[in-house]
């Protein structure tokens, strides 16, 4: 920041698990000052209001009315981030929305239609791009080390034993697909620099939400824009307290790269083979950083509200897939 340059006023709807480490992650950024915090955990927002100095509130729609900020990070329930988001572009704030962008494709519109009328910026938190072992994939994908992508699989399994109750509450937007497959329909796309068209998907439901079964795996079967074809599955479960498995392998015509995310990289091409550990990765302030320098730059930033609601319809085919049975088509 130049000596000139006003500090970025942030404020955070929702100072939950995420909320509270974006808020860490912000206040150690120069230019950046976290100024007020809203959360409906009377604990939650006092804590971190005392820790930044910043102002407490209980809802979010009391922290957008307060004013006094230039940018929000939506970190609340699925259920809540069209409104909230929208709310805050009306009030012109820039925004760092996280994943998923939101539930249905109305919402969906409904933010991209508020973001552009208010002229703000907004950046969806897919934080895995930001992670280095993706970083190097992603460079050797497009220096054309791998040749023509064939295949790509992810596959991301955890387990959240203490985690909140809406993330397998299906009338919030819980659930495997919405709070973990977001991240893997994103991070593929975007290392191949090729949109899913199609999908064709299985869900494992079961009740441990308050409103009926929510899926807790899904697999599902991918085609890129580009004919390459890939595999997606993730599961999210409650019972036991595990360190989680996310990790991926795409291959080309001239080589492979297999990730282990927070772990390491390997690759092996026609011309070299390495691995890479990773040793520390501050992926977070990485993802802050970004969306401080799109709002300081005036341009959009690495990921947009058009990548959010590009997964959100992948998503949304999944689950239609799941549902008769048949292929999906996505439009790009
Ligand atoms: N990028 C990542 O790696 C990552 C990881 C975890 C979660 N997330 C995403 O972050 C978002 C938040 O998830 P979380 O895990 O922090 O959940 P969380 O439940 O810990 O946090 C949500 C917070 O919102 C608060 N809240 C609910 N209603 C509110 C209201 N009306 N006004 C103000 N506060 C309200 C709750 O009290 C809670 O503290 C979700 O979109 C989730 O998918 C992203």
């Amino acid at each position: 920041m130049g000596g000139s340059e006003q500090a970025i006023r942030l404020g955070i709807a929702g100072g939950g698990i995420m909320g509270e480490r974006v808020a860490d992650a912000a206040a150690a950024l120069a230019g950046v000052e976290v100024r007020a915090v809203a959360d409906a955990n009377p604990d939650s927002r006092a804590r971190l209001a005392e820790r930044f100095g910043a102002a407490a509130f209980a809802t979010w729609e009391e922290l957008i009315a307060a004013g006094g900020i230039d940018a929000v990070y939506v970190g609340l329930p699925h259920h809540l981030h069209a409104d909230a988001a929208c709310a805050a572009a009306d009030a012109g704030l820039h925004l760092l929305l996280d994943k998923p962008l939101c539930n249905t494709l109305e919402e969906g519109d409904r933010i991209l239609a508020a973001v552009e009328r208010a002229g703000v910026r907004l950046m969806v938190g897919f934080s895995h791009r930001f992670h280095v072992e993706l970083a190097t994939a992603k460079r050797l994908l497009e220096a054309g080390e791998l040749g023509d992508v064939v295949l790509a699989t992810d596959q991301i399994v955890d387990s959240a034993p203490n985690g909140p109750a809406w993330y397998w509450d299906r009338a919030a937007g819980g659930g495997v697909v919405q709070l973990q497959m977001h991240h893997s329909f994103d991070r593929l796309a975007w290392l191949l620099g090729s949109p899913i068209v199609r999908v064709q998907a299985e869900l494992h439901e079961r009740e441990v939400g308050p409103s009926g079964a929510v899926d807790l795996a899904a697999a599902v079967t991918l085609t890129f824009a580009n004919g390459a074809v890939g595999t997606s599955a993730a599961s999210f479960v409650t019972g036991y307290d595990g360190d989680g498995v996310v990790e991926l392998v795409i291959q080309g015509t001239r080589g492979h790269v297999r990730l282990e995310t927070w772990s390491h990289v390997e690759a092996q091409t026609a011309r070299s083979a390495f691995t890479q550990r990773q040793r520390r990765d501050d992926w977070l302030g990485a993802e802050v950083a970004e969306f401080v320098a799109a709002i300081r730059e005036g341009r959009d930033p690495s990921v947009t509200g058009r990548d959010g609601h590009r997964a959100l319809r992948v998503a949304l085919a999944v689950k239609e897939s799941a549902r008769t049975g048949s292929a999906v088509d996505v439009a790009p």
